[in-house]
């Protein structure tokens, strides 16, 4: 299976979002990639998940789309049926973590304990999101873990943002960092796509 981090493409920041309908998704996306940001994870987090990343996947071929807030096993078959190219939750219950690794396409589950971090890591995961980041201890707890589990390598999110992205990047164990400060929802409502695509400019400048 493709690792993960070949999928990104250069790409340091992926855009967390949760949309309400298609036309907001593709709206987002085109405003993403206008500024050289060509990863999206649409979360699962409103009804319109699905059909939002089915509808990117169709009309967006460069964007790399990802299916976020994963929670129940069945929601992977769902996530690839819509076309989802990589996979993510915020957590890893062995049944979910069982059925993520099945999957044909690269996933990260959540951990923020080492006990989490070495299960995942037992059940074939070298890449693991890292969340709540900001809540869980932030770059000091994953630059604390490198040592004793220096074979896994992190996406954290959660209470990322703009001023703690670059302390995050540091960290030897990061290959990318997730949020919704690229593209959040007041942005999102005021339908501030220009804005939006400034702050993927500024993301993809890192
Ligand atoms: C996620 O699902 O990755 C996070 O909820 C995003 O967290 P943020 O809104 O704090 O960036």
């Amino acid at each position: 299976m493709t690792e993960f981090s070949n999928l990104l493409d250069g790409n340091k920041v992926i855009p967390v979002v949760a949309v309400d309908d298609v036309d907001t998704a593709c709206h987002l996306s085109e405003a993403l990639l206008a500024g050289g940001v060509s990863v999206i994870e649409i979360t699962l987090r409103t009804a319109a998940g699905l059909d939002a990343i089915r509808a990117v996947r169709d009309r967006f071929p460069a964007m790399l789309v990802g299916c976020g807030t994963i929670r129940q096993v069945d929601e992977v078959a769902m996530a690839l049926d819509a076309g989802s190219q990589f996979l993510v939750s915020p957590g890893g219950p062995t049944a979910l973590a069982k059925q993520l690794a099945a999957a044909p396409v690269p996933a990260l589950p959540g951990a923020a304990t080492v006990t989490e971090m070495m299960t995942l890591f037992d059940l074939g995961f070298a890449t693991q999101k890292f969340f709540p980041a900001g809540a869980s201890g932030g770059p000091a707890m994953l630059k604390g873990v490198h040592p004793i589990l220096p074979e896994i390598s992190f996406c954290p999110t959660g209470g990322v943002s703009a001023d703690t992205l670059n302390d995050y990047l540091a960290c030897p164990n990061v290959i990318c960092v997730g949020g919704s400060w690229l593209a959040p929802n007041d942005l999102i409502n005021a339908r501030d796509w220009a804005s939006i695509t400034k702050r993927a400019e500024d993301a993809r400048a890192l």
